[in-house]
């Protein structure tokens, strides 16, 4: 399978696009920051690291085998800022299973953003690409990062207890996922 979405998506307040290599400060504004890092693998990050990172995700707008990303930049319609970013990968083809994320800038929290955009992503994982399950993951202290997920109508099927050591503690994780029968039979919506 191939999907690549047509972009930009249109959501009613957003617009999901390809990230270009003018959106490091923007994305740099909120990634340096210790309280959007504190439940993200990575720390916060310098400018050359966003840098980097940007330019490894130019062309990354692609489903085709295991481990694919479609990384894309979120911006508010009426503003044009670039308030956040998500991420639909495909983890396992042969399953049609995949897996979202999502990161906004603090200023942009509390409207709704993140539920969004996650929700189109959804939407091309299942209407576009074809899959049957998709899941997110998230620490378990991380709370507003699961409350998305159970507005989008995913269930929490997991409770991994200290899976992985990171940053001097244990990890607690949530698996939450939503069944391509189950969005198509309204959850989240
Ligand atoms: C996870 C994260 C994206 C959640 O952001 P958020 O702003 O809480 O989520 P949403 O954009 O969906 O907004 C939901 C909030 O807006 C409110 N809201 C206001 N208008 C709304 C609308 N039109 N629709 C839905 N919610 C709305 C909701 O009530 C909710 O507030 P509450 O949590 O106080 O009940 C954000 O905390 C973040 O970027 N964190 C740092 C990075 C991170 O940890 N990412 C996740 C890694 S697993």
């Amino acid at each position: 399978m191939a999907y690549a979405p047509h972009l930009p998506v249109e959501t009613e307040r957003l617009r999901l696009r390809s990230f270009t290599r003018g959106d490091v400060d923007a994305v740099f504004d909120y990634r340096r920051r210790e309280d959007v890092a504190r439940y993200l693998f990575d720390g916060p990050m310098s400018h050359e690291s966003v840098a980097e990172a940007l330019q490894a995700r130019v062309g990354h707008d692609t489903l085709d085998g295991d481990g694919s990303k479609i990384f894309l930049a979120v911006e508010h319609k009426a503003t044009h800022q670039l308030i956040g970013e998500v991420s639909l990968i495909l983890r396992d083809a042969a399953n049609r299973q995949g897996e979202i994320g999502y990161i906004f800038h603090p200023d942009h929290h509390g409207h709704g953003f993140a539920t969004e955009a996650a929700r189109a992503l959804l939407e091309m994982g299942f209407a576009g690409a074809g899959l049957h399950r998709i899941y997110a993951r998230c620490a378990a202290a991380n709370t507003d990062s699961w409350k998305v997920m159970e507005r989008l109508g995913m269930r929490r099927e997991a409770h991994f207890r200290e899976h992985i050591f990171v940053r001097g503690a244990w990890d607690e994780e949530f698996v939450y996922a939503v069944l391509e029968s189950e969005w198509r039979a309204g959850a989240g919506r």
